[in-house]
């Protein structure tokens, strides 16, 4: 009973936000902006994929069928311990570069919705990165209307790849409070933290642009050494 008041009460609140013509048009004109980086990034992805990612593939086949043939192919002290070293490189940099396309294309929310695409990457954390993922949830993802609930996705997405490439953390908790109000979506790890200001990535700057596209807001808390911290508010 009381989801269902929770329901009506966020979606009337979405739908008056909609109702101001300066909402609508930034609104509109963010949605513009989102699609045209969407197509971009696809674009990007496209051209990795098609070019560099299939090139290194085709190499590092062409070594692996080399190997077959000289078992003792890269072995320190061998006369082609040079170029063990480079199918060493080759694998590194194909791995490089399908975490890139992985991230570049941020793919919707699947079937199983916003919640099974989460337990399913956490079932790949675990499995492929020893980091444990404990999901809690109060509401149901259902509570938000469609465009809140893609960003919470790519959102919880950048949080946890960030948790997975720099917090050397082996447990994360992702708390989502739909029924909370405003939303509000945590991921925290206790991995080593950062001090002020990191630079040169834009996952942070995504989330808090994707965040701010909703009317709601991101805020980030790491001690060094103790964890980080990352906080998604819903529209107030
Ligand atoms: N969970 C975390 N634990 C430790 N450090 C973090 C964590 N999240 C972010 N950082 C630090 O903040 C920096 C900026 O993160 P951001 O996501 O903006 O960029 P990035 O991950 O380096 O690159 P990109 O996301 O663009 O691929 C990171 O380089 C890292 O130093
Ligand atoms: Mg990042």
């Amino acid at each position: 009973m009381s989801e269902a008041k929770d329901v009506k009460e966020v979606n009337e609140g979405a739908g008056k936000a909609l109702e101001s013509p300066a909402m609508t048009a930034r609104t509109a004109a963010k949605q513009a902006a989102d699609e045209a980086v969407g197509r971009e990034r696809s674009r990007i992805a496209r051209e990795l994929h098609d070019g560099i990612a299939t090139d290194l593939a085709a190499a590092i086949s062409l070594f692996k069928t080399y190997m077959e043939a000289h078992p003792k192919f890269g072995k320190a002290g061998g006369s082609d311990e040079l170029l063990g070293n480079v199918f060493g490189i080759l694998e590194r940099m194909l791995k490089q570069v399908r975490e890139t396309l992985a991230e570049l294309r941020p793919r919707p929310i699947g079937p199983e919705g916003l919640m099974g695409d989460l337990r399913t990457q956490a079932d790949e954390f675990a499995r492929l990165y020893s980091i444990r993922v404990e999901i809690s949830s109060n509401g149901t993802e259902d509570m938000l209307p469609s465009q809140q609930r893609e960003v919470v996705y790519q959102v919880v997405r950048e949080a946890l790849t960030n948790v997975r490439r720099h917090s050397g953390s082996s447990i994360c908790r992702v708390r989502m409070a739909f029924a909370a109000r405003p939303f509000m979506i945590e991921v925290a790890d206790e991995g080593r933290g950062f001090t002020s200001n990191p630079s040169g990535g834009y996952g942070l700057v995504g989330m808090r642009e994707r965040a701010a596209g909703i009317g709601g807001r991101l805020e980030v808390v790491s001690t060094e050494g103790r964890g980080t911290t990352v906080f998604l508010f819903g529209p107030t």
